[in-house]
């Protein structure tokens, strides 16, 4: 780690090095719970705000300029990458992500291209340059991408999916194109998270918000090895954080794939997560995200409850399970941030050096 980074609880966190109080800053954390956001959003499309680096740079900011978090992150979606690969798709009105086209055979895959992603998604390069340039070191700038699974859910499917018949069947029946398939998306992940790094991302964040839905031996055959190969592929020059929902059952073998920091979802207690994990990689986490919805004295009781679990050991970074949700009230998530900023602080135990045992 560069010695002027050293300075940051975000950064030590991911790390598992003693700091003043446990860092937060929240999936989503730019988005339709902020008016900043809507109205910006009455003027322009959601994927036109993440292709023009300006809006995307100053949505990255809003809730930066707004609230106490401890990291930025890059405000894009893990479906960007799709595009240049040859899989067009829109974001229908209110439906979520739709693909015209969804890939279900070999002349798919081969068909999808291997990019150049400093070319090709120059717009998202030029975005965190402008961020990390406005940013003046305040705070650091989280990259992030989608997992080989996730994404290539998306593109079998062809949109959100509720039991990913599609994607295992595709899976059981033909070994060989799941294998093409996931490699050619590792490959490109490699590629699109190392730009990332290039143009100044400090930390990244991997979304395997689907993998859930996987038995763990599946998870063990079938995605296990792509995940381990892009994740060793960006190489130790800045944390990473492999994040998934639903994956209690999954935790030791997401582990094996890889992470500096695993995150996990509120469906499991921290504590026990951290257990079975092992201290030796840090963890994030676990708020549920409709705690905010709920009265500030639940929030603030949940978040010493979570806080209590971890102890005060080194490595832990405050999020929420899942993304924040839209109509999420904004004065519940500053609230939220004093919390975690206030009570962790008071911890005694904060002081003890060293991520083991
Ligand atoms: O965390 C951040 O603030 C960075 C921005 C970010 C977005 N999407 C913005 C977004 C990140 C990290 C993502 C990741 C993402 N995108 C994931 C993984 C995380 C997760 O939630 O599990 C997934 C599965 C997607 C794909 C995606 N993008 C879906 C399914 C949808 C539609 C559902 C929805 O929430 O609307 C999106 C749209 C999207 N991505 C929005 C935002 C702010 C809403 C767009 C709008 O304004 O209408």
């Amino acid at each position: 780690m560069k010695m002027n980074e050293d300075r940051y609880p975000f950064l030590r966190a991911c790390r598992r090095q003693a700091t003043e109080y446990t860092p937060i800053w929240l999936m989503r954390q730019a988005g339709r719970y902020m008016k900043e956001y809507r109205s910006l959003r009455k003027k322009y499309s959601f994927l036109e705000m993440c292709k023009n680096p300006e809006l995307a740079a100053q949505v990255t900011l809003q809730p930066i300029e707004k609230f106490k978090l401890d990291a930025a992150i890059i405000f894009s979606d893990i479906l960007i990458p799709l595009e240049p690969m040859g899989v067009e798709f829109e974001f229908a009105k209110g439906e979520g992500p739709v693909f015209h086209h969804p890939l279900r055979e070999r002349k798919d895959v081969e068909r999808l291209k291997i990019i150049e992603p400093e070319e090709e998604i120059s717009f998202l390069m030029k975005a965190i340059q402008i961020v990390r340039r406005e940013l003046a070191g305040k705070i650091p700038l989280i990259g992030f991408s989608g997992a080989p699974f996730t994404l290539a859910s998306y593109v079998i499917e062809g949109g959100h999916s509720k039991n990913y018949i599609l994607t295992k069947s595709l899976m059981y029946h033909d070994r060989s194109t799941w294998g093409a398939l996931m490699e050619k998306i590792s490959e490109v992940l490699i590629r699109y998270i190392n730009a990332q790094i290039r143009s100044g991302v400090q930390a990244l964040q991997i979304f395997d918000s689907w993998v859930g839905c996987l038995t763990p031996s599946d998870y063990e055959e079938y995605v296990l090895p792509y995940s381990k190969k892009v994740i060793e592929g960006v190489g130790t020059s800045v944390p990473l954080i492999h994040f998934a929902t639903s994956s209690a059952t999954l935790l030791e073998l997401m582990k094996r794939a890889g992470g500096d920091v695993i995150g996990v979802d509120w469906r499991i207690n921290i504590r026990e997560a951290w257990e079975r994990i092992g201290y030796d990689v840090a963890i994030q986490g676990n708020l549920d995200p409709v705690i905010l919805f709920g009265p500030m004295d639940l929030i603030e009781r949940e978040v010493k409850r979570i806080l209590d679990c971890v102890e005060g050991r080194p490595g832990h970074i405050f999020n929420l399970g899942h993304g924040i949700l839209p109509n999420t009230p904004p004065d519940h998530v500053a609230a939220l941030i004093e919390a975690v900023h206030q009570y962790s602080k008071k911890s005694p135990l904060l002081k003890r050096e060293g991520g083991k045992g």
